[in-house]
């Protein structure tokens, strides 16, 4: 878990007068579950949206594995390994879970020429899918509608398309906004499952979930990278806490 999977250097991002993303550093090592935290409104998504080719930038580098991304499609990063976790629209509501994970996963593999080949590939995917679908705790709902999910449940089905996606770089935007505390604690013991593995950049206000899950936490205030760091040097952090996590966080979060 050494290597660098994610490089920005110098990322710049500005909507009219605003300077959304400031100058931008950032580096993902392979493996770890990197948490990018900050207040509503630091560009966290605008950075998402940069890494995953919805934005382009104004300046700046994004390097993928060593390779430079930054004027790459969005189809361009999925094929290399890039997914962001889809918003719940993409998730085709009348298809069972099982067809959903499928669908990715032919997205990936491409469709194989003749009929009976193309027949066995597709037992083959089905069983894939299964896999996939008892990954992400989604075991019991292989025919259930993706549409007819709960909350937390589609949350867990964008992450099984993600990996079905053939991704080894998952972006991950506030996975647990809207759960319950329950869903939540499912999605935390779901990304932890994936650690090493995968490689997991994570938008979150969740705090609890950040400071459990990550590896390392990056802080993001008005376009910057302001800190980063493992989550102990984060919360001794006196300039986050003064922007960020409130000087009272200590007191509440520290280790039992
Ligand atoms: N398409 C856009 N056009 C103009 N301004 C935008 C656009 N998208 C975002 N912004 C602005 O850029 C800044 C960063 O927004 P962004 O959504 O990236 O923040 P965020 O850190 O994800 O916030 P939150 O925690 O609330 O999700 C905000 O001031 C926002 O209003
Ligand atoms: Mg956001």
């Amino acid at each position: 878990m050494s290597g660098v999977l994610l490089q920005v250097e110098g990322l710049l991002k500005r909507f009219g007068g605003l300077v959304a993303t400031d100058r931008a550093q950032l580096a993902v090592r392979a493996g770890e579950i990197h948490a990018l935290i900050g207040p509503n409104g630091a560009g966290k998504t605008t950075l998402i949206q940069q890494l995953s080719g919805a934005l382009a930038p104004d300046a700046g580098r994004i390097v993928l594995d060593g390779m430079n991304i930054t004027s790459l499609s969005m189809h361009e990063r999925v094929h290399r390994g890039l997914a962001r976790s889809y918003q719940i629209t993409s998730i085709f509501g009348r298809l069972p879970v099982l067809d959903n994970l499928a669908l990715a996963l032919q997205a990936r593999q491409g469709s194989s020429l003749g009929f009976w080949r193309a027949a066995r590939a597709d037992v083959q995917r089905y069983a894939q899918a299964a896999t996939v679908a008892e990954r992400v705790g989604l075991g019991g709902q292989l025919q259930q509608l993706a549409g007819a999910l709960s909350h937390g449940q589609q949350r867990q089905l964008e992450v099984g398309i993600a990996l079905a996606t053939g991704a080894k770089l998952l972006l991950l935007d506030e996975p647990m906004a809207g759960m319950g505390a329950e869903e939540s604690e499912r999605m935390v013991t779901l990304l932890q499952s994936l650690r090493s593995e995968y490689t997991l950049l994570l938008v979150e206000h969740d705090m609890d979930a950040v400071f459990r899950l990550a590896d390392t936490i990056s802080v993001l205030v008005a376009g910057r990278v302001i800190a980063s760091g493992s989550p102990q040097q984060i919360r001794a952090h006196s300039e986050v806490r003064r922007a960020y996590l409130g000087d009272d966080f200590e007191m509440a979060e520290v280790d039992a």
